[in-house]
């Protein structure tokens, strides 16, 4: 692939000509006038420059005169469009002379947005010359508003949970030195639309603490290069900094020693970054400090801080993954899926109008099969934002191939009933259900030093997917695979098909021979890749499977359960609620059942356990065949490259069958009906 020594282009790929410059039709970048002279002017004439380059073999004419222009981009040349479009929407329409083409926005953001969709069509094969044609225009606007990527990077170069080599913002304290690559980065993000990035882990220890101090000259550089390509930064805070940083005996939200020490960093913030984005917070979980500590209730301590910030239109991003990490196995009353639900619904509509409650697709953590999290649609007075994990922690370290859009989507389309039929997640998280001065979505980044950016390459297409759901979630799985097959990999039919199925069937292979109908976990404790079935069993984590000799599942009714069942609206509770009727790949979560107890299928479950162990290692091999079709027909360091991966994927997709196979016939006495080989 282009650039692959260096670093790849991912989907940006100007050396894969669309079919129209093949086809010897008018070139569209060859007179191009940008108008208007900002950093953002200037980078989308750079990127129109390469590719015009790239695709048509020509350099651009640059000129200032629109009359003359092939291609004009500017700002404010609305016409009829100004009243349907937002302030991050666009227009690509028609302009004044047969085969000009206008790009127009309210905002630079717009025109940027804007010009990265105009060469995506271009890819695809759109064209927007023709003067009432019936495609002639195309006018977006985002539907969700904050759109933003987490990095879950150390200052050291780590990254917690990353799989693609070390961090590309950090190394050794400092910032990493490669910062063309951070700016390429920006670009990436900036191609599909994310206008928000935090660039420290939500676990702050005592160096990236100083960030808001000290550090402060690196965030202004990061700020500086992410600006033009209109991404806004924000920072991860520690609760207890009054403490470590402010040499202050207390961190109590309430202490007016403590308030004025974060007014005074908000000042220091904004004077150096004037549109610095806001502060990303992961209080009183997992051993972080918060305000449970003083007695405060999370509304107390988040205020505190939106205060801080909202003299310069900041906002406080308040993380909801709260829950009592050192529960007893052998306590059956505390349900850790109830946790987020029990703090923060009390808590709603006290949050101030600068404070966003961050919260993750599900109740536990970033499984290959939860529910959707009762929050959405529970809360009703609160800002809210959707948690995604692009990072592939729970579900193949980007080693296995899993393409995460289809759980995304299935979550974005969720109806929570929360007003009726129609309450959708994606709703929710663009503002539409409940008055929210801000919403959106955010991802836990997958991306790091890698020459391919994510590890495996296949997994560029979760952080474009993530990126194109945040724009229009409308989208199906299938669009944005296309979509991203085509522009990273070309046309070829064959390629096509044979990648976009491996895309598409990749979640279901990954469910088949790991974790059983939506129980979670049973990985290796700490890093989380490969099995092992009781290694969180008797944890301190809140997550356990509960299997003995007759079933496994955890009751979590109303009745007879431990009640999450009823943090839904109706339908959704009761159908929970209904061993009969919940939905099967959720019912080990709902339910405790019996392994000679059948499924829908007719099969029992222990029947249903071997045969998807069975069945996902064969659907690896498959994809493996399918795959090596391929070859010669991609680039042969790509086509390698994913064939060591897969190699690597049948090594855990086997290990994991005969694991969870040997272990539940072990456990039950009861043989594979089909009588295969299990240890
Ligand atoms: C998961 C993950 C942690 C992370 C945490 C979080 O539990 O394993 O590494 O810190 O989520 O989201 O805060």
């Amino acid at each position: 692939m282009e650039g692959r020594t260096g670093s790849s282009p991912c989907w940006l790929r100007y050396d894969l000509q669309p079919q129209a410059a093949q086809e010897d039709r008018e070139n569209p970048l060859r007179v191009v006038a940008v108008l208007g002279g900002s950093a953002t002017a200037a980078c989308i004439a750079e990127e129109l420059e390469r590719a015009g380059k790239g695709l048509y073999r020509t350099t651009p004419e640059f000129v200032a005169e629109p009359s003359r222009a092939s291609l004009v981009v500017g700002l404010d040349l609305l016409g009829p469009f100004a009243d349907q479009l937002g302030e991050e929407g666009f227009v690509i329409k028609p302009g004044a002379w047969e085969g000009q083409v206008v790009i127009t926005a309210k905002t630079e953001r717009g025109l940027l947005y804007g010009m990265f969709a105009f060469l995506r069509e271009l890819r695809l094969g759109r064209s927007f010359a023709s003067p009432g044609g019936s495609e002639a225009f195309l006018l977006e606007n985002p539907s969700v508003p904050i759109r933003m990527i987490n990095h879950w990077d150390n200052l050291d170069g780590s990254i917690e949970r990353g799989y693609a080599g070390r961090s590309i913002l950090w190394n050794g304290g400092t910032l990493a030195k490669d910062q063309e690559r951070i700016a390429a980065y920006a670009r990436l993000l900036a191609s599909v639309g994310i206008n928000a990035i935090s660039i420290n882990n939500v676990n702050v220890h005592t160096a990236e603490t100083g960030l808001i101090g000290p550090k402060l000259p690196l965030v202004e550089r990061l700020a500086d290069i992410f600006r033009p390509w209109g991404i806004r930064v924000l920072l991860c805070i520690n609760y207890a900094s009054p403490m470590e940083l402010g040499g202050l005996t207390t961190a109590d939200p309430l202490d007016p020693h403590v308030q004025e020490w974060w007014a005074e960093r908000a000042r220091a913030i904004y004077a150096r970054i004037p549109d610095f984005g806001g502060f990303v917070v992961k209080a009183d979980s997992e051993h972080r400090p918060g305000p449970f500590t003083y007695g405060r209730d999370h509304a107390q301590g988040a205020n505190m801080l939106g205060k801080a910030l909202e003299p310069y239109g900041g906002i406080v991003i308040w993380r909801c993954f709260v829950y009592n990490c050192m529960q007893d196995w052998r306590d059956h009353t505390t349900d850790r899926a109830r946790a987020a639900y029990d703090t923060f619904m009390p808590l709603d509509g006290k949050f101030a109008q600068n404070v966003v409650l961050q919260i993750k697709n599900g109740p536990m953590d970033f499984q290959i099969r939860e529910p959707v999290s009762p929050l959405f649609g529970g809360l009703s007075r609160t800002n809210q934002i959707l948690e995604l994990q692009i990072t592939q922690e729970y579900t193949g370290q980007q080693k296995d191939l899993c393409y995460l859009v289809p759980l995304w989507k299935e979550v974005l389309d969720f109806d929570t009933f929360a007003q009726g039929p129609g309450s959708t997640v994606q709703e929710i998280v663009a503002g539409r259900v409940f008055p929210q001065a801000y919403s959106g979505i955010a991802g836990v980044s997958n991306v790091g030093s890698d020459p391919n950016w994510t590890g495996h390459t296949l997994a560029q297409a979760n952080l474009y997917g993530f990126a194109r759901l945040c724009w229009n979630p409308g989208l199906s799985a299938a669009e944005v695979g296309e979509e991203w097959v085509r522009l990273t990999f070309g046309d070829d039919e064959r390629v096509k098909s044979v990648i976009l199925e491996m895309l598409l069937k990749s979640r279901e292979i990954y469910e088949n021979y790991t974790v059983p109908l939506g129980i979670g976990w049973m990985v290796n404790p700490g890093h989380h890749y490969g099995p092992n079935v009781d290694g969180y069993e008797y944890d301190r984590w809140g997550t356990y499977h509960r299997a003995d000799w007759q079933a496994i599942g955890v009751d979590r009714t109303l009745q007879g359960g431990t009640g999450f069942a009823g943090q839904y609206h109706q339908p959704n509770a009761e159908l929970y609620e209904s061993r009969e009727r919940c939905p099967e790949e959720l019912l080990l979560f709902f339910h405790r059942v019996g392994y000679r107890e059948r499924l829908r299928s007719g099969k029992t479950l222990i029947q249903h356990i071997y045969d998807t162990h069975f069945a996902g290692v064969e659907q690896v091999q498959e994809m493996i065949a399918r795959w090596n079709s391929l070859e010669g027909r991609v680039d042969p360091e790509t086509f390698v490259h994913v064939a060591a991966k897969l190699q690597e994927q049948l090594k855990n997709a086997t290990e994991w069958r005969d694991v969870v196979n040997s272990y539940f016939y072990r456990k039950s006495g009861i043989p594979d009906e089909r009588g295969r080989k299990i240890y």
